[in-house]
Order: C-alpha cells, then sequence, then structure tokens
C-alpha cells in the first residue's frame, strides 16, 4: 500500500524493531541510559554541535527552543505558514508567553531585508525580538529548501541586532539529501537546530535537538519541566539510531516517487470538480487501487469528497460530516475512509463506519484532524 497523507505514517521495518529489541537502556532521566547516549553523541556530531537532547516530538522540540531563547512578552519572527506557529497548538504563547510576529514568505521562504524590517525597535512600547524560526524544509511551502545564502544573509541580519536563530529542520535531511549540502553547513548559522527521525527518516518516535553544551544543559531542565523526561527511552533512541545509519540516503526514494506522482499530475487544476476527478485517475494509473480525494472542504458546487475505485466515481457529499464544514474534519473524514479502505471494507462500509468514527470523535474533540500538505489531498491505496 503506498499512503500518500503525510510521511509521519511510516512504520518501523523489521530490521530497526530487531534494534530496538536488542537495545541496552538504563534510566535517561538520571543520564544514564547508553543508547539515548550515543543518539545523541551521532546526532551532535552530524550537525556538527557541541550536544544534542533526545526529546519526545518536533513539536517539544520546538518549543523547547522558543522556551530557552524567549522570555515572557518577547517577540519570536517567524514565516506565516510555520508549523511552529501554524500547528503546535498555541505552544508559544501558551508555555512560553510570546508574540508571534508572522512574515509572509515565497512558498516558506523568508528574504533577509523582510526580517530586517521587522525587527522591532528599542523602545519600551514594543516587545523585543529576541528570536527568529526558520523552516527547512518547509512543510506548508510544499517542501521547499531554504537557500543557504539567504539563510546567511539572515544570520548576518541577526547578528548583527544581538538575536538568536532556531531551525525547525524537521526535515533537514529531506534537504541534504538533494543538495548535498552537509546537515552542519546548515546547521552552523543557527544556535539551535531540531531534526525529527518520525518522519521520512521511518522511526516510531522521537526528535533531537543540537545546540552547545550550555544550552543543551538548559534544555535539558526545560524538557523536564515541559515533561519529556524519558526512563528506559534507549529502545526508541535505538529506532533513531537505525533510521541515521540507514534510512537518510533512502529519502531519495521518496522524492523520485514524490517526482513521479508530481509529473503523472502536471497540468491539472486542483481544486475543481473535473481538476479532481482527473487526478484520481492519473493516480489509480499511477498505481493505486483506492483514491480518496477530499474536496469537502472547498467552498462552492464542486465541493465533494470523491471515491474512485478506478471505475467509477462516488460523490461522498450525502455523507459528509455535517456539523463542520471546515478543513479539519473533511481531512478527518477522508482519512478514515481512508483507513478502512486499507483494512479491506468496501467502499460504502468504509464510508459508514468512517462516518461512525468522525461523528463520535467530534463528540469528544471537535478540534480533531487539521491537515499539513497538500499531499493529505489524495489518499491512495495501491493495487493489489
Ligand atoms: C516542519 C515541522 N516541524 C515540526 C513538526 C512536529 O513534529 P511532531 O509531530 O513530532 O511534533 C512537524 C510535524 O509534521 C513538521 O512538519
Amino acid at each position: 500500500m503506498i499512503d500518500l497523507r503525510s510521511d509521519t505514517v511510516t512504520k518501523p521495518s523489521p530490521a530497526m524493531r530487531e534494534a530496538m529489541a536488542q537495545a541496552e537502556v538504563g534510566d535517561d532521566v538520571f543520564g544514564e541510559d547508553p543508547t539515548v547516549n550515543r543518539l545523541q553523541e551521532v546526532a551532535a556530531r552530524l550537525l556538527g554541535k557541541e550536544a544534542a537532547l533526545f526529546v519526545p516530538s518536533g513539536t517539544m522540540g520546538n518549543q523547547l527552543c522558543v522556551r530557552l531563547h524567549t522570555r515572557p512578552g518577547d517577540e519570536i519572527i517567524v514565516e506565516a505558514g510555520a508549523h511552529v506557529v501554524r500547528y503546535e497548538s498555541g505552544a508559544a504563547a501558551g508555555l512560553s508567553g510570546v508574540q508571534t510576529h508572522w512574515l509572509p514568505g515565497t512558498r516558506g521562504i523568508l528574504e533577509a531585508d523582510q526580517i530586517e524590517a521587522a525587527i522591532r525597535p528599542p523602545d519600551y512600547h514594543n516587545p523585543p525580538t529576541t528570536l527568529i524560526c526558520l523552516e527547512n524544509t518547509h512543510n506548508r511551502g510544499g517542501g521547499t529548501i531554504y537557500p543557504l545564502e539567504t539563510t546567511k544573509a539572515i544570520r548576518k541580519v541577526a547578528e548583527a541586532r544581538g538575536i538568536a536563530m532556531h531551525l525547525d529542520g524537521a526535515r533537514l535531511f529531506n534537504a541534504v539529501v538533494v543538495t548535498g549540502v552537509p546537515a552542519a553547513e546548515y546547521a552552523r548559522h543557527f544556535e539551535t537546530v531540531t531534526f525529527c527521525l518520525s518522519k521520512g527518516l521511518g522511526a516510531p518516535v522521537g526528535s533531537l535537538i543540537c545546540a552547545d553544551r550550555e544550552r543543551v544543559v538548559k534544555l535539558r531542565r526545560l524538557r523536564k519541566m515541559f515533561g519529556g523526561g524519558m526512563r528506559q527511552a534507549g529502545i526508541l533512541a535505538a529506532a533513531g539510531l537505525y533510521a541515521l545509519e540507514h534510512n537518510i540516503a533512502r529519502l531519495a526514494e521518496d522524492h523520485a516517487h514524490a517526482k513521479r506522482l508530481a509529473e503523472a499530475l502536471a497540468g491539472i487544476k486542483v481544486p475543481d470538480a473535473e481538476g479532481m476527478r482527473e487526478a484520481a485517475r492519473r493516480i489509480h494509473d499511477f498505481g493505486a487501487r483506492h483514491v480518496v480525494i477530499k474536496g469537502g472542504h472547498l467552498q462552492g458546487p464542486n465541493a465533494v469528497d470523491l471515491y474512485y475505485d478506478g471505475k467509477d466515481f462516488q460523490e461522498l457529499k450525502e455523507e459528509r460530516i455535517k456539523t463542520r464544514s471546515n478543513h479539519g474534519t473533511g481531512c478527518t473524514f477522508s482519512a478514515a475512509i481512508a483507513a478502512y479502505l486499507a483494512h479491506g471494507l468496501p467502499p460504502l462500509d468504509a464510508v459508514a463506519r468512517a462516518k461512525e468514527y468522525v461523528t463520535a470523535a467530534l463528540r469528544t474533540a471537535p478540534d480533531i484532524g487539521r491537515g499539513a500538505g497538500p499531499l493529505n489531498h489524495f489518499h491512495a491505496f495501491h493495487k493489489g
């Protein structure tokens, strides 16, 4: 099966599970887990930093860094589509008490002069600008790679103004594999860098923050405060080590698949009803058995979720959950249909089960289901 919703749906391979099963462990809150320690050393070396800290998620990594670099009432500069402000549940305000200044980028990329103009002049009316956060590759930008020259120009501005820089490098290795620029070369322009093991690298859990030794000591304390201290975490770190040893170069396969898919879909205007049908046909030709295309969150007469099995289209409009018309629920509904199809349920049963699931979920958690990235629009299942 090819599940195109997100690179977060990857599952550990048998060899990765074996490495986890064999992991030597200890209490990492005491700093005594040898596998975690090894992972942190490998990560720090890869990123060209003195030290690293293993954290449960990319979100926690980003937010610990926001907390590290700021004080309540400060302002941080971010791109308007950045994960740190779009998909982290208001954590920068909630956990660090900072104000976020969103700048519109070009496919997620900001220019140095834009940032310079956004830095607050020192005046007691203004919040002090204390952090600039960049994201490489940029998720909402469509996987955009931050050009190194742009990063250097931003760094120059930051240094001149005494402002720290944090890189959300959740998918930094995707950039490394494409450009051949070493991760350390990207990382050296930032005080702190996070990257995720749990996306295309295929580990089930975990991210790393890389920085100098002094900052990592402070981050370790903040991690405890945020509830991210873990005990025998070597089982998870073993998966991360396996990922760094075996799965970085493999990211090139994902890029090749994404490119093939992009070529197959080239020229189609999505969203638009006929565009969506054409996309479904091409995804089916590309190798998918079931295709669910989500359009129900759109405005106007074309606002439908479509299911295509290679012969017929079914409009899922009538079945859509009526209580919500926002992007979130449409996305969750399609994802649920896709999941039930993946378990071999016939399409109409899958729709009914998905409806039950989403209705129940909405009752308990009204904010379920925010999507991330254009691939969320296509849930494709492999032939056979
Ligand atoms: C760019 C970016 N940063 C951070 C994260 C957060 O990672 P996690 O899901 O591990 O909290 C994500 C997750 O998709 C992401 O895309």
